[in-house]
C-alpha cells in the first residue's frame, strides 16, 4: 500500500500542481468560494467521485466507498477560502483577484485533498470502509465554515468515526510533517471595547472626561486578568492590536475604540476571563467618570488532537516518510476552525512542511509574499491518502 500511494502521488504531482496554481490564481474570500467550489466539483466529477453540494453554502462533500463501505467511515478535510491581502509575489500564477490572496495555503490543502481523492478512488478495491471528503468554506472568518457544515449535517449519513486535516507550515522544510497529540491550538475570541468619555480642549482636561487615559488604564489593567486570575499552567494570551482615538495634539476625543484578541486552552477559564475582563474594564471606566461597552465575539474553541487517532496517524507518517521526517510540534496560540470537528469526533490536525529547505524558511502565513515549495503537494496528498487507509483499517 505504501509504495502504491507513493507511486500514484508521484504520478499525480504535475496535475495537482496545476490544480493548486489554478486555485491560487483565482482566490475567493470566506463564504464566497463559488468558483473554487465549482472547480472542486468538476475535479471530483473527472475523478469519478460522487459528491453533494450546498453544505454551508459553497461546501462540497465527496464519498469514496471501498469494500464493505459500512464498516467504517473516515473524513478528510480541506478548507477553500482565501484572505483579503494583495499578493506581491512575482509568479506566473499570481492572484487575478485584486486584494484577495491564498496567503494561508488553503489552495494547497484543497489541491492535496483532490489528489488524495484520486489516489483513494483508484485504490478503493483495496481498503475497507468509506472516505468522506470535506471541502469547507470560510475557515478564516467567524463563525467558521466547519461549524456551519456540522449544523448542516456533514458528520452524519454516514457518520465518520475520525477526521484528519492538514495545514501548511512555513517553519518546516518540504518532506517533513509535524504532529502533536492532545492540546494543540488555542481558542480565539475577538474583543471590541468602546470607551466613552467627554471630549474637549486638551489644555482643559478638568472640563473633559479623557477616554484616551481610561483606555490606557484598561489596556494595562486587563493584563492582570491573564497574569493574576488565570492558572499559570494554562496558557492564555491577551493582545490589543487596534487603538482608535481620533483626537489631536490639542483635542481630547469623545471616545476610544479598542480591538483585541483573547486566547486560551480551557473552556471554563475562557468564560470566566470574559466576565472578569468586562467587569474590570467597566469598573475602571466608571471610576474615571466614563462608560465602557465591552463586546466579545466568541470565536473558535481550542483544538485538541485525539490521542488514539493521532497515534495511528503518527505511525502512518513514520511508515510513509521515515522517522527523521516526523516532527513533534509545540502548542500554538493561533486558532483553527477544525477544532469544531475535533470537538465532535476524534480528530487529527497536522502540519505539512512547505519551506524550500531547513535554512530557508518560507514567508509567513497571512503575508503578501507567502508561497510554498510545491514539492510539498506530493507529500500532502500521499500522507492524507495513506493515513486515511491506515485509519480505516485500524
Ligand atoms: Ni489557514
Amino acid at each position: 500500500m505504501r509504495d502504491k500511494v507513493l507511486g500514484m502521488s508521484s504520478d499525480l504531482k504535475e496535475k495537482v500542481t496545476d490544480i493548486r496554481r489554478k486555485i491560487h490564481q483565482n482566490p475567493e474570500l470566506s463564504f464566497k468560494e463559488y468558483e473554487t467550489s465549482k472547480f472542486v466539483q468538476n475535479e471530483l466529477e473527472r475523478i469519478g467521485v460522487s459528491f453533494q453540494t450546498g453544505i454551508a453554502g459553497t461546501g462540497v462533500v465527496g464519498l469514496i466507498q471501498g469494500k464493505n463501505p459500512e464498516s467504517k467511515v473516515v473524513a478528510l478535510r480541506a478548507d477553500m477560502d482565501a484572505l483579503p491581502i494583495q499578493e506581491e509575489n512575482d509568479i506566473s500564477y499570481k492572484s487575478k483577484n485584486t486584494g484577495v490572496m491564498h496567503a494561508c495555503g488553503h489552495d494547497v490543502h484543497t489541491a492535496c485533498l483532490l489528489g488524495s481523492a484520486e489516489v483513494l478512488n483508484s485504490l478503493r478495491e483495496e481498503f475497507n470502509g468509506t472516505v468522506k471528503l470535506i471541502f469547507q468554506p470560510g475557515e478564516e472568518r467567524l463563525p467558521g465554515g466547519a461549524s456551519l457544515m456540522i449544523k448542516d449535517g456533514v458528520l452524519k449519513n454516514p457518520s465518520p468515526t475520525g477526521i484528519i486535516g492538514q495545514h501548511v507550515y512555513p517553519e518546516l522544510p518540504v518532506g517533513k510533517i509535524g504532529i502533536r497529540s492532545g492540546m494543540y491550538m488555542a481558542s480565539c475570541d475577538e474583543l471590541h471595547v468602546e470607551i466613552i468619555g467627554k471630549g474637549g480642549h486638551a489644555a482643559l482636561p478638568h472640563l473633559c472626561i479623557d477616554p484616551v487615559l481610561i483606555a490606557s488604564q484598561i489596556v494595562v489593567a486587563l493584563q492582570q486578568v491573564v497574569s493574576r486570575n488565570g492558572n499559570p499552567a494554562t496558557p492564555s494570551v491577551l493582545s490589543f492590536g487596534k487603538v482608535e482615538a481620533n483626537g489631536a495634539t490639542n483635542i481630547l476625543p469623545d471616545k476610544v475604540k479598542l480591538a483585541g484578541t483573547f486566547r486560551t486552552f480551557d473552556e471554563d477559564w475562557r468564560m470566566r476571563a470574559h466576565q472578569l475582563m468586562k467587569e474590570m474594564a467597566t469598573g475602571i471606566a466608571i471610576s474615571m467618570g466614563g462608560q465602557c461597552n465591552f463586546d466579545i465575539g466568541v470565536g473558535y474553541p481550542f483544538l485538541s488532537n485525539d490521542q488514539r487517532i493521532s497515534e495511528t496517524f503518527r505511525n502512518s507518517a513514520l511508515e510513509l516518510l521515515g522517522s527523521e521526517n516526523v516532527v513533534d510540534l509545540d502548542l500554538r496560540m493561533t486558532a483553527e476552525d477544525f477544532a469544531y470537528f475535533a470537538q465532535e469526533i476524534p480528530g487529527c490536525f497536522y502540519r505539512l512542511g512547505v519551506a524550500a529547505s531547513e535554512n530557508e524558511k518560507a514567508p509567513g502565513l497571512h503575508t503578501s509574499t507567502f508561497n510554498v515549495d510545491e514539492s510539498a503537494l506530493e507529500v500532502g496528498m500521499a500522507l492524507m491518502a495513506f493515513s486515511c487507509v491506515k485509519e480505516l483499517s485500524h
